[in-house]
């Protein structure tokens, strides 16, 4: 059956990057991203604006790798959803694991934060996953479920059909230690079914898998129901690498 979500996949570079290796990077993808797949790049805040040029004709989208929740004034150090718009970007990653680990986000910020893209009319990529002690004490699920029901709550039904999910296991993230995409699937399909359960318009939401996604391991995930495509860190970062999962999303 043919899906009727169209795949997505995004490089998040994450503190990746410098003028010139960006510009190498996006030279290399261009001319090989496929039809019928939406591909999109987020670079570090200083390099949006070079990175929007770059990509301008060849067919990437451009996104942002976090956001302030606040429209705007003397929050030193943080981003507004409207810069992120005018400086050409469509897109946000959110709650990215890296951020709640790192910078103490929790449910209710990224809740806030997710709220704030759509307000300004981004597409935020809502990032979740469940630790590795999580998975081993058989919570996997119940963090993942409270994870996307905390946006839910706070967005309302209507808003949540919008936001692209992001899936990424945090003990497969650049660990090299992919979930099997049985795995993957069974997360995926739990998260439609907690969405659907809930009201929300689920059939239509991207739900995208992350987590050491490789051109060796993109196929055999993208070709599971419920997965929509990819959220690449690492392999991202490789054009060659970048291209072929792109190009095994289109394929599959
Ligand atoms: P890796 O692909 O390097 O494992 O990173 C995944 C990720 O965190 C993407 O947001």
């Amino acid at each position: 059956m043919l899906s009727v979500r169209k795949k997505l996949v995004v490089g998040n570079w994450k503190m990746n990057g410098g003028q010139s290796q960006n510009a190498a990077l996006i030279d290399g993808v261009r001319g090989s991203v496929p039809e019928g797949v939406d591909v999109v790049v987020c670079p570090p805040y200083p390099y949006l604006a070079q990175v929007k040029t770059l990509v301008a004709g060849a067919g990437v989208g451009l996104g942002a790798q976090d956001l302030s929740p606040r429209k705007g004034g003397a929050f030193t150090g943080d981003v507004a959803a409207s810069m992120l718009l005018d400086v050409g970007c469509e897109w946000v990653l959110v709650g990215h694991s890296e951020r709640r680990t790192l910078h103490g986000e929790d449910n209710r910020l990224v809740a806030e934060k997710v709220a704030a893209a759509l307000d300004a009319g981004l597409t935020p990529i809502l990032c979740v996953g469940e630790t590795l002690d999580e998975r081993d004490g058989g919570r996997a699920e119940a963090v993942v479920s409270a994870q996307v029901a905390a946006v839910v709550d706070v967005l309302g039904l209507v808003a949540m059909a919008k936001v692209v999910v992001a899936y990424e296991p945090v003990w497969a993230i650049g660990t090299g230690r992919t979930a099997t995409p049985e795995q993957a699937e069974v997360m995926h399909a739990c998260i439609r079914e907690g969405l659907r359960v809930a009201g929300v318009a689920a059939d239509g939401v991207r739900i995208l898998y992350g987590g050491s996604v490789t051109a060796a391991n993109a196929a055999s995930l993208f070709a599971m129901p419920d997965i929509d495509g990819a959220l690449v860190g690492g392999a991202s970062l490789v054009a060659d690498g970048f291209s072929s999962i792109c190009a095994a999303a289109a394929a599959s």
